[in-house]
């Protein structure tokens, strides 16, 4: 999909010419100080009507050629903002502003708009920059769409989407373009990351990420490496290819490296890249089972924020490593009760196959750490059905060995409207996963299988600080919001961006 152009100019929004001219509005703010006169007296007649008083979600649709003829687009909509005060706090105001933002993509497709004017709002305690960031975030956001393989059912007056839009703002077009660009970066990542989950699972196999990963370094300044299925056997990385024992298709150990000029603190991401989860010989049941093309999403944020890393170049050193391949059951598939070897020399007994997911993260953890010394590393992964008993839809499960890294993982969940929630994690749920045959087993029992899964994983990160996001309730069928489409969500990308962006170097040793 490609996404919209955005310009920002100090044109006045009602000589701009577009389809829509957007005008944002703050609850029981019925001064719409940026209107002109007629937007003014249709905003106040609404008011005293008690039709419109800025809440979140309503809106006000108007066809200017009737009202006056001073405004060049064919509609105006005033957009609800919901309450904005002093005190809202920068998180809450940021999730306002993209749910408006989102509302305003859905009005775009409604009347398939192609060109927008936007007049900026401006609020308490924000400023041009930060609002025009967070509303742009929720437009781009909420006009996404996957047509790809519509064939003959596509028609050819079907939306395809904004082309362009127009910032109207008063102050410094400078600074509110940095805002703009901003957005851009990380939607079109998170847009990217729901891309690739929306292709089937013969549309994105482990060579696709390798692909996609091999043109991102070619783009821009980024070292790419991939480790291939003899590299793997090399190496002993019995998890991954265990897992990849029944299926065609090879494994790819996928790694994208950013190195910013000046020294500093390397961050790893480490992403489940199951492009198809079966359940191998502990066959997953039929129904749903085709969502389990969704279970690369974790792979897909990784990589689509390097994307984004590489776009900012911002001041820490960032690697991602996607462990790729499909969970199949083919003949050479491993069995319930076979013992692997992981890259670390942990051995494991294969209880369930279907619990792949901590098996290739296993070799991929402990082969990133030792090769590339991070200061810190998080993985992310649709890793268990259990995350969704417990948190539902609307939080990530998150486990950690760090307060610190926890907590800036936390707030940067909080601030990209991507909430992450931490579960506790100590010996007694690691005893779960104990094994009379091997070191661990790869499932810990019915209770707290988010922690199992977990405790699995704290067997390869040592003693790095380490953080383990479970996107498995929020990768797709995430809580309904504007800007947050039907399928894939996107999870993750944007609160990798906002953390890298808020990085302080030595950070984890304060
Ligand atoms: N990919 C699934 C987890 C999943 C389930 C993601 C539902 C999204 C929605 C994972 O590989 C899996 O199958 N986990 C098992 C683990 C169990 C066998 C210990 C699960 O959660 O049932
Ligand atoms: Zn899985
Ligand atoms: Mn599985």
């Amino acid at each position: 999909m490609a996404a919209a152009r955005i310009m920002v100019t100090q044109k006045l929004v009602d000589k701009i010419d577009s389809d829509l001219l957007v005008y944002f509005l703050a609850q029981d703010d019925n001064q719409c100080p940026q209107c002109s006169p007629p937007i003014k007296d249709l905003v106040e007649n609404a008011w005293k009507l008690k039709d419109f008083s800025g809440k979140a979600g309503e809106q006000i649709m108007a066809y200017p050629s009737s009202v006056n003829g001073r405004i060049l687009a064919k509609r105006v909509v005033v957009i609800g903002l919901g309450k904005i005060t002093a005190d809202t706090g920068q998180s809450n105001v940021a999730e306002q502003l993209r749910k408006a933002g989102g509302d305003v993509a859905a009005v775009c497709a409604k009347i398939k708009a192609n060109s927008m004017a936007v007049s900026l709002v401006s609020l308490p305690g924000l400023s041009a920059a930060q609002t025009v960031q967070y509303l742009s975030e929720g437009i781009l956001l909420g006009d996404y769409r996957f047509d790809k393989y519509k064939g003959t059912t596509q028609k050819k007056d079907d939306y395809k989407g904004l082309k362009s839009i127009r910032v109207s703002c008063a102050g410094s077009v400078k600074a509110v373009r940095n805002g703009v660009k901003k957005a851009l970066t990380a939607a079109d990542a998170a847009c990217k990351a729901r891309d690739m989950a929306n292709e089937p699972g013969n549309g994105w196999t482990s060579k696709e990420f390798a692909k996609y990963a091999k043109e991102l370094a070619d783009k821009y300044d980024l070292t790419y490496t991939c480790l291939e299925k003899k590299d793997m056997e090399k190496l002993g990385m019995g998890g991954i290819l265990g897992v990849n024992q029944g299926s065609a298709i090879p494994p790819k150990m996928v790694v994208l490296e950013y190195n910013p000029e000046k020294k500093s603190d390397t961050i790893l991401l480490v992403g489940k890249g199951i492009t198809f989860d079966s359940g191998g010989i502990s066959l997953k049941p039929p129904a749903g089972m085709d969502q389990m093309k969704y279970d690369m999403c974790g792979g897909a944020a990784v990589l689509t924020a390097m994307q984004a890393v590489a776009q900012e170049k911002p001041g820490v050193r960032v690697v991602a490593i996607v462990p790729a391949t499909d969970n199949m059951s083919g003949s050479s598939a491993i069995r319930p009760g076979d013992i692997i070897r992981h890259y670390n020399g942990v051995t494991s007994e294969i209880v369930n196959t279907d619990a792949e997911g901590r098996m290739i993260l296993g070799d991929a953890l402990s082969w990133g750490i030792e090769t590339y010394a991070p200061d810190c590393v998080i993985d992310i992964a649709t890793l268990t059905g259990a995350v969704i008993l417990g948190l539902g839809h609307h939080y990530s499960g998150m486990i950690s060995n760090s307060d610190i890294l926890s907590d800036c993982i936390h707030k940067a969940g909080e601030d990209a409207g991507e909430p992450v929630w931490r579960l506790p994690l100590n010996r007694d749920y690691k005893k779960q996963i104990k094994s009379k045959v091997a070191d661990i087993k790869n499932v810990g029992g019915r209770p707290a299988g988010t922690i199992t899964a977990g405790a699995y994983l704290s067997k390869f990160v040592g003693k790095t600080p380490w953080a383990h996001l479970d996107i498995a309730g929020t990768a797709w069928d995430f809580t309904k919001k504007s800007y947050i489409p039907k399928g894939p969500s996107g999870f993750g990308v944007r609160t990798f961006l906002y953390l890298i962006r808020s990085w302080k170097k030595g950070l984890l040793k304060t």
